[in-house]
């Protein structure tokens, strides 16, 4: 096959023409094609829900390692914002592209750019950067805080699942200065060691973060987190880190303030233990008919509401059940069984065996004994 023959695929109501050989799962590789990956169509159907809600008519509004341009034209075309947009990829085959794609769904006024992103950032400012790297964000996160205007906001995936989660804990030091472990729930705490390292990193230029929207998917993580200018704000922000410690031997999880000087738990941190979304944003968010995933947006969208309130740090179903050496319970009736209770539960969209609860672990495994099976 010729290797730079295109395609056109259809996301949303938005036309892409992509190369042919695209990528269809996982965290893709840079390679001479310019990069697609079908499987962020999920990601991409968010950022235009996201949008329609957080996006405001005079934004400067910024898809900085844009490839085809498919997140940024889809804001563009989808959201109705009506702000100006910024789509900026370093090379030059992806740059031609975009103004393909541009042309072909009528966005006559944005600015494409072939441009080192880092650079970019160091010229101008924008309301809301969005930052879609192969891999780690941490080279672009800095330039990219000192570039967002007051109140903007900041959009970033991060596909180095792996050191966050703490299979390659020295890697997620040397990356976010941060202690990664494994444990049944460190989906969570990998994303919240990204969310808290970018909250480390806004508090150096005296900006608060304030997280819109942070989740878990596939293989990478993505945080929508809003700026604000002032010292004090970054104060409040970074009261809002922590350390999560587990004991394996009895399940007990929690978060602690401070690094405990002694310790033989798994610990992980500095991390965010603050909320993950803002609830107000999540009320207004609605999926709809246009969107190719609409349906696993529903449904990520009712979880994330489900969660507003819950404790950081979820259980498995399997770990209980492994721990207790019983069946486990379906997981809706043990959520069932803990909020009549009167504890918090709810399910996870971090894991699907996943659930929260505020119960004590001690109670908790007792319950988990009456509604499950020998
Ligand atoms: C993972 S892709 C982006 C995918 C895209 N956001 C989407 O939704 O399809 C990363 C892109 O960043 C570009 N890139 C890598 N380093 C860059 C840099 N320093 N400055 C600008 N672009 C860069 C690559 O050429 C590549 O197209």
């Amino acid at each position: 096959m010729n290797r730079s023959q295109l395609v056109k695929v259809r996301e949303g109501t938005t036309d892409l023409m992509v190369p042919a050989d695209f990528c269809r799962k996982g965290p893709g590789r840079s390679t001479e094609e310019v990069f697609y990956n079908r499987q962020m169509e999920f990601s991409r159907d968010i950022s235009v829900l996201l949008g329609r809600i957080v996006l405001k008519a005079n934004w400067r509004i910024l898809d900085g390692l844009a490839a085809s341009g498919a997140r940024g034209l889809r804001m563009a075309k989808e959201c109705g914002s009506g702000g100006r947009l910024f789509l900026n990829d370093r090379s030059h085959r992806a740059a031609a592209l975009i103004r393909k794609n541009a042309r072909a769904n009528d966005i006559d006024d944005a600015v494409v750019y072939c441009r080192d992103l880092g650079a970019l950032l160091s010229e101008e400012s924008f309301d809301y950067i969005d930052i879609d790297p192969f891999g780690t964000p941490v080279r672009y996160v800095d330039a990219a805080i000192q570039s967002c205007r007051n109140e903007g906001i900041l959009a970033v995936t991060a596909t180095d699942t792996a050191p966050l989660s703490g299979t390659y804990p020295r890697t997620c030091a040397r990356r976010y200065g941060a202690i990664s472990a494994r444990s049944p729930f460190s989906r969570e705490t990998g994303l919240r060691i990204l969310l808290g390292w970018i909250a480390r990193e806004a508090a150096k230029h005296e900006r608060g973060c304030e997280p819109i929207l942070c989740f878990y998917a596939d293989h990478y993580f993505r945080c929508h987190v809003r700026m604000r200018k002032g010292a004090r704000r970054a104060d409040r922000s970074l009261e809002e880190l922590g350390f999560a410690f587990y004991d394996p031997k009895t399940l007990q999880r929690g978060i602690v303030p401070q690094r405990p000087s002694r310790t033989s738990d798994t610990l992980a941190g500095p991390l965010w233990v603050g909320s993950l979304h803002s609830p107000e944003v999540l009320t207004l968010m609605t999926s709809d008919e246009s969107l190719g995933t609409r349906r696993r947006c529903e449904k990520a969208i009712e979880l994330w509401r489900g969660e507003i309130g819950a404790p950081a740090l979820y259980y498995r179903v399997d770990e209980l059940a492994k721990h207790t050496k019983r069946h486990p319970p379906k997981l809706s009736h043990l959520v069932q069984r803990l909020q009549s209770s009167g504890a918090h539960s709810s399910r996870t969209d971090f894991d699907p065996k996943g659930f929260k609860t505020d119960m004590p672990i001690g109670e908790l495994i007792e319950l988990f004994e009456i509604v499950s099976t020998r």
